[in-house]
């Protein structure tokens, strides 16, 4: 089990993806939980301050495995919103669900449920400190705001120094600061998690950086090494 946290648009969906596919292992981003309950809280009208209701819109949410494996279709009662879980709309509530004890509670379950024996690199904020405390290997990604927010702009095909571009990095800067200060399992790197800086970096540059440091803990693991 690889643990793989930190902020958002620090890279972990695409080094963790890499990693996986590197080591053979499954790749689950359980931000697309957290995600999917809140673009179903927003089409059910749900307050994003109701935990009950919000907890009871758990069961309809699921992430399947796609194309090679990677479970990345999120599908809420059949219907495949994979890409309408990614827009502006859904980044302005998902940190105010995310605090709601009572979802993460009901994700809390989900995300184990996912992981069952292992075999899995898991990316969140959580992943290490709560949700896979006895994980192998921990790994904290991050890098500085402004280029967490260009990297999230390019994936949505707009311009950073755009007035929608400065708007991305004002909604990076708010939602660390929620995700970070919440009374339940906030956002930070276990105490046992190797920090890993992806300035500057090419996507390849952190793959091996991260796989430097997966490698010999995989090896060291129980069952590890002879392979
Ligand atoms: O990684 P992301 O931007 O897709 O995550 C969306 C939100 O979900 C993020 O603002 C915080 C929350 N989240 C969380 O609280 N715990 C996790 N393990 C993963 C995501």
């Amino acid at each position: 089990m690889i643990a793989l946290d930190g902020p958002g648009s620090s890279g972990k969906s695409s080094v963790g993806a890499a990693v996986a596919a590197a080591l053979g292992l499954r790749f689950f981003d359980s931000g697309l939980l957290y995600r999917a309950l809140s673009w179903t809280a927003i089409a059910r009208g749900v307050d994003p301050a109701d935990g009950a209701a919000l907890a009871a819109l758990a069961p309809s949410v699921a992430v399947e495995a796609g194309v090679g494996g990677r479970l990345e279709r999120v599908v809420v009662e059949g219907r495949d919103v994979s890409a309408a879980i990614r827009t502006p709309e859904v980044d302005r509530v998902v940190s105010a669900v995310a605090r709601v004890p009572q979802v993460r509670a009901a994700l809390l379950v989900r995300q184990r449920a996912l992981v069952g024996r292992g075999g899995i690199v898991v990316a969140g904020r959580d992943i290490g400190t709560v949700v896979l405390p006895d994980a192998d290997v921990k790994i904290w990604l991050d890098a500085s705001t402004e280029v967490r927010a260009a990297r999230r702009a390019e994936e949505r095909g707009i311009d950073p120094g755009s007035v929608a571009g400065r708007t991305i990095l004002a909604d990076l800067l708010r939602r660390d600061g929620a995700d970070g200060g919440r009374a339940i399992a906030p956002a930070r790197p276990a105490d046992d998690a190797v920090h890993v800086r992806t300035d500057g970096n090419t996507l390849e540059q952190t793959v091996a950086a991260v796989l430097a440091v997966v490698m010999p803990r995989l090896a060291a693991a129980p069952g590890g090494g002879a392979g």
